[in-house]
């Protein structure tokens, strides 16, 4: 088994490349069904969850071809099967994003989900309720759900929260659909903007991405075209943070600073100095920094993305900092693991709160999901001693080349296989 060791490691310094979003680069891959001629993608990021989509539209009969390591090219004329299977449904819950892009292109999606139309705390409600109201039947069985239609045809659909996935799926099936579909509150998240973008280029009608409401018109068929993918936000907030809890000096690069604002202004509430230019962040970090309060919301709130690893940087904060965690119930697994390192942590419901400034020391942990493995990555750099992370599949999901980024910045670590 895999496992990434991090000693404490001096003050970070130096500049680390971001690479392209995950989370925008999910959905686009899934939008390329919409299409019939090449689609070639660039700066797609090389992670686990983007083999799991390709894999995902290889099983229903797209070409998929690595040009480079972040260059795909995705042919969907000759789709074979409506169908997603249960394991590749299993290994990534984003697979149900080809159901949008499946019911306009096929008429059809059959989606083996496990638990059915409502996984634990993650339904897919909303995106059901995008499809029934462009004219879809939608039908749940025990450890699945499908939908059909003979066509799609627009209509106003509001979401009862502006869900990120949702927003998606809507904004991909009526593509194609008959007419003007109008999403409300709607996902204002740049990765939204990013597929607009992207769909715009492949002949859709899209307007409105980023704000609360889209339009879509709907049009006959979409054409091939070549994008980049965004950065990556998420891995940009990380190596901010990590500059902030070393006390380092670290400029993240080939990033669009306007999508980081929620990052920047608590990394300067909490006593950090933060360089804006072009496409780069400088953040110098104050090792005595200020406790801070956090609340997650949907962009361009505070993401949820980065709580666990703002929650690492609140125990190095001399005081009492808080997080309420709005979007999700239950994440706050990595406190337990934190807590191991030596944190004074308190959870009550949706909040937590950090009494920071005491000293963490190194342990064995295990990295619960992809963000809070980054929060312990950071946590290890400053723990006196050893950290042993398992169960670091979480962290290859999101993070490209993590450890050679990092130890770019002076870090010291390193991934061994026991
Ligand atoms: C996306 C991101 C994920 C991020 C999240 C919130 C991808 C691949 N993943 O996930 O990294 O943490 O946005 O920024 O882009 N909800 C419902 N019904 C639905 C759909 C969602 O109640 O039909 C609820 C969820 O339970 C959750 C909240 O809405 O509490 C936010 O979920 P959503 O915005 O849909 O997140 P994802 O798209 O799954």
């Amino acid at each position: 088994m895999e496992k990434i060791i991090v000693k404490k490691s001096p003050a970070l310094r130096g500049s680390v490349r971001i690479s392209g979003s995950k989370n925008a680069a999910l959905p686009i891959l899934a939008a390329s069904i919409l299409g019939t001629e090449d689609i070639i993608l660039e700066d797609v990021p090389d992670l686990k969850d983007i083999e799991i989509m390709i894999e995902v539209l290889e099983s229903l009969g797209s070409k998929v071809e690595k040009l480079e390591k972040n260059k795909v090219l995705v042919n969907s004329k000759n789709l074979t099967s409506y169908e997603t299977n249960y394991e590749l449904m299993n290994k990534m819950r984003a697979s149900f994003l080809v159901m949008g892009p499946l019911l306009a292109r096929m008429g059809k999606t059959v989606n083996s989900l496990p638990g059915g139309c409502n996984i634990g705390s993650r339904p897919i409600d909303l995106h059901l309720k995008g499809f029934e109201a462009l004219g879809a039947k939608v039908v749940c069985y025990d450890d699945g759900v499908s939908a059909s239609c003979n066509e799609l045809v627009g209509n106003v659909v509001y979401l009862d929260f502006p869900s990120v996935g949702a927003t998606e799926n809507i904004i991909m099936a009526a593509t194609l659909a008959k007419g003007e579909t109008v999403i409300e509150n709607a996902a204002k998240e740049p990765e939204i903007v990013d597929l607009a973008n992207f769909l715009r280029k492949m002949g859709a009608i899209v307007t409105g991405a980023g704000t609360s409401t889209i339009v879509i018109k709907g049009v006959k068929e979409l054409k091939g075209c070549t994008h980049q993918i965004i950065p990556d936000r998420i891995e940009a907030g990380t190596f901010m943070v990590s500059a902030a809890i070393s006390g380092g000096d670290v400029s993240v690069e080939n990033i669009i600073p306007s999508h980081m604002k929620p990052i920047t202004a608590k990394l300067i509430e909490a006593g950090n100095k933060v360089i804006e230019s072009d496409d780069k962040i400088r953040v110098i970090g104050n090792p005595e920094g200020i406790p801070i309060n956090i609340k997650t919301l949907p962009y361009p709130g505070f993401p949820t993305d980065m709580q666990a690893q703002f929650l690492a940087l609140m125990t190095s904060l001399k005081g009492k900092s808080t997080v309420i965690e709005t979007v999700f119930e239950n994440r706050f697994m990595h406190v337990a693991q934190l807590t191991k390192m030596g944190a004074d942590i308190e959870v009550n419901d949706r909040k937590a709160l950090v009494t920071g400034g005491r000293p963490l020391r190194g342990e064995e942990v295990i990295a619960t999901d992809l963000r809070a493995g980054a929060a312990l990555i950071l946590a290890g750099l400053v723990a006196e001693g050893k950290t042993t992370i398992s169960d670091i599949y979480h962290i290859d999901r999101g993070y490209e080349d993590i450890e050679e980024k990092f130890r770019g910045l002076g870090a010291n670590i390193e991934r061994i296989d026991e």
